[in-house]
């Protein structure tokens, strides 16, 4: 599904803001807990560590972190804010959603607040919702935030998943902006692309449920299966953004994809002729932390000068479902 109608106003992203959680997972500790090495983790996915939260580091109170960040980013408080969307696949409860949690943290007036489900795909969608919403003029400012306590739902004895995941949040503040003239120039999202495959929801998945097991489950995967959709998929939905916008990868200043493995990100780099200089990539330190891993690589480059404002933002992810998407954003 494709948006990239002009409406008059367009959804600029004003700030962005973090959270990771202290605690460090090497490799090397990851050789004395599963069957694996460090050099097979790095070779075969490109992550040397991954932060893991403790117990009062739940997916809410990361959120939180991160929305705190975001607002003093951007000079504003709660009340400024009148609408939350959280992406995540760990909620801290299985209702209400996180999205409310981060409402009441933040003094945020009543207004629409929910949670995304669309695993690591999540922070797209969610962006592409608060985007529709502030499109159709329903919201002036949106808090979305991409959080994930992926430890959580993992089982620590599969060698095959445990390696890769880690948790965080990051958040983003998307607000109305009138000011365009509807070209490429204009700051804020130009189009979003979303997808998803039912037929191939057993490829990833967690093995239980409110309504199954009554647990959450844990993570199962067929890591060689999704690694080779995530390459086809990553290819055509950037292809298709910058075909719709009607630009070249010349254009784009960063690729700001989601961060599962260095080996999908490459891929997609190479397909669009872009050099990894221009490609932000945290995987190595944060694993793969699902719905936050694009707002946690966002927050990074924002904070260290490498994405400016109106640098041209192409941002894919793609994950269980299968799902996958792309936005792309003059910052
Ligand atoms: O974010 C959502 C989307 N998720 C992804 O995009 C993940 C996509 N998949 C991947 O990133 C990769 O498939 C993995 C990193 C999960 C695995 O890499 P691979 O090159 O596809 O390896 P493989 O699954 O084909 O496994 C190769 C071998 C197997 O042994 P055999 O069957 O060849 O004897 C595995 O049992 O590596 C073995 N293996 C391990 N060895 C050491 C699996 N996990 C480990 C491990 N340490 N942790």
């Amino acid at each position: 599904m494709a948006t990239n109608y002009y409406t008059g106003i367009r959804s600029v992203i004003l700030s962005t803001g973090s959270y990771l959680p202290n605690k460090v997972l090497t490799n090397k500790d990851l050789e004395a807990m599963v069957d694996t090495t460090d050099e097979w983790i790095f070779q075969r996915s490109g992550i040397r560590e991954r932060c893991i939260a403790g117990d009062d580091e739940t997916t809410g109170n990361m959120a939180i972190a991160a929305a705190k960040k975001a607002l003093e980013a951007a000079g504003l408080t709660g009340s400024d804010i009148d609408g939350v969307i959280v992406a995540t696949t760990t909620p801290d409860r299985t209702f209400p959603a996180v999205a409310v949690k981060v409402q009441a943290a933040l003094d945020i007036p009543v207004g629409i607040a929910f949670d995304v489900q669309a695993v690591c795909t999540g922070f797209v969608y969610a962006m592409s919702v608060a985007d529709n919403f502030i499109r159709l003029g329903q919201a002036k400012r949106v808090l979305v935030i991409g959080a994930e306590k992926m430890s959580s739902i993992l089982n620590w004895e599969d060698r095959g998943t445990c390696v890769l995941f880690g948790d965080g949040a990051g958040a983003i503040i998307m607000e109305a902006d009138e000011s365009g003239d509807g070209s490429i120039a204009d700051r804020g999202i130009h189009s979003t692309h979303l997808y998803a495959n039912g037929q191939q929801r057993d490829l990833l998945y967690t093995d239980g449920g409110p309504s199954t097991t009554g647990k959450a489950g844990c993570i199962v995967m067929q890591g060689r299966e999704v690694f080779k959709y995530a390459v086809q998929y990553m290819a055509d939905v950037v292809e298709e953004a910058l075909e719709e916008n009607n630009i070249t990868s010349a254009d784009v200043d960063w690729l700001v994809p989601h961060q599962a493995n260095i080996r999908i990100i490459e891929a997609t780099a190479k397909k669009l002729g872009l050099s990894m200089d221009k490609v932000i990539v945290t995987v190595e330190k944060h694993g793969n932390t699902s719905a936050a891993s694009i707002p946690l690589a966002l927050d990074e480059a924002v904070q260290d000068g490498r994405i400016k404002k109106s640098d041209l933002l192409l941002i894919e992810g793609m994950g269980g479902g299968l799902t996958w998407g792309s936005a792309l954003v003059r910052f």
